[in-house]
């Protein structure tokens, strides 16, 4: 794992702004899938920001979504209303480069619809489409995308996009793990004090990161990246 460690949140979503956003997407097209839940926001509002606004390809950059809720997209749960808020109605990115999983929808058909649309739209490795960058959360069960440690064997499901179920119940459609293990970069964006235990267990590669299926990636591949503002003890 390559570790990204920055003094605080802010300076982390600085990091990101600048390696993905603004570096990133300089020249070729760059498939972007972005992740939900709260960690996101302050990302999210930097590049909106008039300062670094400026500084990113906008038409460069396609958007598509690790993971969503199963709800509408003016539900305060959904994480592209999230995501418009905070970004998409402040920058120059046209709707045909905005490409939103319809929480809406019903989910056995919207996990299929999205999964045939990444599948033409995006170059195929192994059979599997192929993102540029996948930028993906920590929960503090260790879950990732909205792959819960109930649910471990999607870790391993081929179909690109699956309904998940929150343990509360929420249903979500999400990203599964070959599609994350073929994405050019993958990278953790993992903030805050109430991280550190689960990041220090996944970096450690403790006995109980094997119940994290944030854990999965980082046995799977070397490159994998992790942007945190949280100091840990790296192993010999
Ligand atoms: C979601 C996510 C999810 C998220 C983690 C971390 O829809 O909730 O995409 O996988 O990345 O739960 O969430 P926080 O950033 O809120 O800690």
């Amino acid at each position: 794992m390559i570790i990204h460690h920055y003094t605080d949140a802010l300076t982390t979503a600085k990091a990101i702004a600048e390696d993905i956003f603004v570096r990133g997407a300089q020249i070729t097209p760059l498939h972007i899938a972005i992740s939900g839940g709260s960690t996101p926001r302050m990302l999210f509002e930097l590049i909106a920001s008039p300062e670094w606004r400026e500084r990113i390809q906008w038409k460069n950059i396609h958007l598509y979504w690790v993971d969503e809720r199963c709800v509408p997209p003016t539900d305060a749960q959904s994480n592209y209303g999230m995501t418009a808020e905070s970004l998409l109605r402040h920058v120059p990115l046209s709707e045909t480069q905005i490409h939103r999983i319809q929480g809406e929808n019903d989910p056995e058909s919207e996990a299929l619809r999205y999964t045939q649309f990444v599948n033409s739209h995006l170059p195929l490795t192994e059979g599997l489409p192929t993102f540029d960058v996948v930028i993906l959360g920590i929960g503090d069960d260790g879950h990732t995308s909205s792959i819960f440690p109930h649910a471990m064997h999607l870790l391993e499901e081929r179909t690109p996009y699956v309904v998940a179920t929150h343990p509360l119940g929420q249903q979500r459609i999400c990203l599964t793990g070959p599609t994350i293990g073929v994405a050019r970069r993958v990278l953790y964006h993992s903030v805050g004090e109430s991280k550190q235990a689960i990041l220090q267990a996944i970096v450690n590669k403790s006995p109980e990161s094997l119940t994290y299926p944030a854990a999965y990636f980082t046995h799977k591949r070397t490159d994998i990246e992790l942007f945190t503002d949280q100091a840990l003890d790296l192993p010999l």
